[in-house]
């Protein structure tokens, strides 16, 4: 009888360790981060030091931190903003097209800003005796390779600046998240974003290696983002909380002004407002983005930001990989998911789960749970993807009155089935959308 009993016991404990190794294997390195206990969103965590400490710049670190300089050097954060005088290569703009009415000449541009997917510029116009630029009333559209009106005062600054690219300076509606230095201290230390826009000021550390800088990995999960959130979110200026856009009318800024990675965001900040199941200009009712830089305000709804998953545990902090050119497909999903495993996917295999041959790209993570729901400009198609993860049916694209063309399925199938048609698909293999729950 107790052998019986010790062999029951000893299958038990087997089969405890088998599901707990089919099932959790994978995401049990994260279990320390998911579960950690959270310092909450007041207190400040930047390191002593650096509270007295000043700004740099990026070449301070080379001597020491090769490694990581390199990495940063060839992603895309260093280009934000680009010196035309110093290099004019970087100008992917067709200057030979630039229409007539146009405020500015090639000449007269000291600065780019971005290339990726659009190319402003930035003319000289100083403030009050201050170093200061506006923008020129043309952008280039790297997508469509055409000019295209930029009139920036038109979107959420609308109230609060006079209606001219003149009197819109980039101090104030961009500066503090396109250079180094200038969110915390109005002084442009640094063109692009450089090492210590994320790890903070470093004039104590580059001199003593013990003196601490902050290196955001070390906090709990929601504190961790914030090093990102700071410029990846649509915000407002956080008077607002309590004054209105008439009171800071001709300074309101569109960033988290005096903020220093460590320190509280939400005390610089205020989130861009919305509400679930009421679209704003910006998001749809569902919370998918409308346009860029919004993976901060998207991904606090997903299920993963919610249960502690990063922006860097899919994204290497210097390099910024996955990106749309750069990205292992699958591999990185599978990081943390397996077939048959607690968080899913909960089906056995890759085929069962989507329905598509394993090597079609209907069959690729990505193109399901991060659709294309967001645009660079008016103008621009769409290929912001969705920071949510969740999956959208065609039933609910329809409900929130989203175009057809952010659904997952429809983005492929528009040639040849249409959105009822694919809603009936899901319908088939088992999946049903929650209003026919
Ligand atoms: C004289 C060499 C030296 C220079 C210059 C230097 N570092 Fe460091 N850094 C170190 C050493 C050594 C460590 C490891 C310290 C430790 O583990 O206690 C370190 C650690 C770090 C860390 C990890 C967090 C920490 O405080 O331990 C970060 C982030 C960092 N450095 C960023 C920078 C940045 C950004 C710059 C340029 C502004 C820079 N460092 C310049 C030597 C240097
Ligand atoms: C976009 C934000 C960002 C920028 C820009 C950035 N870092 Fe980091 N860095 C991070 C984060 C987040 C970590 C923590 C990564 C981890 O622990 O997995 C980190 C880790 C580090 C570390 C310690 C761990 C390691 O990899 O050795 C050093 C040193 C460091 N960074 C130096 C630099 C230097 C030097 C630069 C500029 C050349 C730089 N970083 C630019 C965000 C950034
Ligand atoms: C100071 C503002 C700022 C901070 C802090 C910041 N970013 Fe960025 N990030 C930008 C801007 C601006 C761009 C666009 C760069 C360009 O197109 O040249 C960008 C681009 C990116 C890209 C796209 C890169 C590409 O090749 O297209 C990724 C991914 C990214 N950031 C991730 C992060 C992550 C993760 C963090 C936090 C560890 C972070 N960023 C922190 C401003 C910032
Ligand atoms: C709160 C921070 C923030 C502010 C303020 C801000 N940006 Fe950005 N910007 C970003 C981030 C982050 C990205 C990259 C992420 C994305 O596009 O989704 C970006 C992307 C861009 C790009 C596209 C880059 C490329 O390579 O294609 C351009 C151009 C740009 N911003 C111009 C501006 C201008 C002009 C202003 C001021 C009117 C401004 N931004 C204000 C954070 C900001
Ligand atoms: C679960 C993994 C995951 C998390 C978490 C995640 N991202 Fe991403 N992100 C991706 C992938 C994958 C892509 C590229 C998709 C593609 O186009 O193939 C991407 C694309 C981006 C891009 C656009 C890059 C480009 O090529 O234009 C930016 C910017 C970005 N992420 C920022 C962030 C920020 C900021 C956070 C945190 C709020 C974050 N991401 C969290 C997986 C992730
Ligand atoms: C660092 C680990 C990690 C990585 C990498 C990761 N996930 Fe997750 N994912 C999780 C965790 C943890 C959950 C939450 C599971 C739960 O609580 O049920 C989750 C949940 C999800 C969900 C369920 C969301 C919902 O709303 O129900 C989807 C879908 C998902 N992940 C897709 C992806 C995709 C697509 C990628 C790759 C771009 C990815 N994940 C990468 C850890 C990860
Ligand atoms: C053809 C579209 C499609 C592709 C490709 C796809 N998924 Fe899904 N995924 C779905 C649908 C549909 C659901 C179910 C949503 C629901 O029931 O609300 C789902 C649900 C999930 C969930 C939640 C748990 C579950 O099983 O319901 C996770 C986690 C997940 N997918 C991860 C992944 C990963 C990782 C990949 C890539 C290996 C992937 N998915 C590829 C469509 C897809
Ligand atoms: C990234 C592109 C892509 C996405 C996203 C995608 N599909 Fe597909 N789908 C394909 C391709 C390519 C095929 C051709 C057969 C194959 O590769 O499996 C296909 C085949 C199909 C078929 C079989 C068609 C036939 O005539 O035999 C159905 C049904 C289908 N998809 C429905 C859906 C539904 C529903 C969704 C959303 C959950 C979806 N697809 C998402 C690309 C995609």
């Amino acid at each position: 009888m107790k052998k019986i009993l010790l062999l029951i016991s000893a299958i038990f404990i087997a089969g405890v360790f088998y599901f707990a190794y089919t099932n959790l294997s994978k995401i049990y390195p994260f279990y320390e981060q998911l579960t950690q206990e959270h310092a909450g969103t007041e207190v400040s965590l930047q390191p002593l030091a650096q509270e007295s400490a000043h700004f740099v710049g990026s070449k301070k670190c080379i001597e020491c931190h090769d490694d990581n300089y390199k990495e940063w050097s060839h992603s895309n954060h260093p280009k934000m903003i680009q010196d035309i005088k110093k290099n004019p290569s970087v100008v992917v703009a067709d200057f030979s097209k630039l229409p007539s009415d146009a405020n500015f000449l090639l000449k007269d541009a000291i600065y780019t800003v971005g290339g990726k997917f659009k190319q402003r510029f930035m003319l000289r116009k100083d403030l009050n005796g201050t170093e200061d630029y506006v923008l020129g009333n043309y952008q280039w559209n790297v997508q469509t390779q055409k000019w295209q009106g930029f009139k920036p005062w038109k979107y959420w600054y609308k109230n609060a600046y006079p209606h001219d690219n003149n009197a819109l300076p980039t101090s104030r509606a961009c500066d503090g998240c396109h250079f180094t230095g200038y969110m915390s201290t109005q002084t442009r230390v640094e063109t692009g974003i450089a090492c210590e826009a994320c790890h903070g000021p470093a004039s104590k550390h580059v001199k003593d290696p013990n003196s601490e800088v902050y290196q955001a990995s070390l906090s709990d999960p929601v504190r961790q983002n914030e090093v990102c959130l700071q410029c990846h979110m649509r915000n407002r200026d956080k008077r607002l909380e309590d004054q209105n856009m008439s009171s800071i009318y001709g300074d309101a800024r569109d960033y988290p002004m005096g903020y220093e990675p460590g320190k509280s965001l939400r005390h610089y900040k205020m989130v861009a407002p919305f509400e679930m199941g009421h679209a704003t200009h910006e998001f749809y009712a569902n919370g998918a983005a409308k346009k860029n830089r919004t993976q901060g305000n998207e991904f606090v709804h997903s299920m993963m930001g919610k249960h502690g998953i990063t922006c860097i545990n899919c994204h290497n902090p210097h390099t910024l990989e996955p990106t749309a050119q750069k990205n292992s497909g699958n591999a990185l999903c599978m990081k943390c998911h397996s077939f048959g495993s607690l968080i899913g996917p909960h089906q056995n295999s890759l085929e069962a789960h989507t329905h598509h041959k394993a090597d079609s790209k209907g069959s690729l993570c990505v193109e399901c749970h991060m659709p294309k729901t967001g645009r660079h400009t008016g103008k621009s198609p769409l290929t912001v993807r969705s920071h949510m993860f969740g999956f959208t049916t065609p039933a609910e694209t329809l409900k929130y009155g989203m175009p057809k063309e952010t659904n997952a399925c429809f983005a492929c199938h528009k040639k040849d089935r249409d959105m009822k048609t694919l809603q009936n698909d899901l319908e088939k293999w088992g999946i049903l959308s929650w209003n026919k729950l």
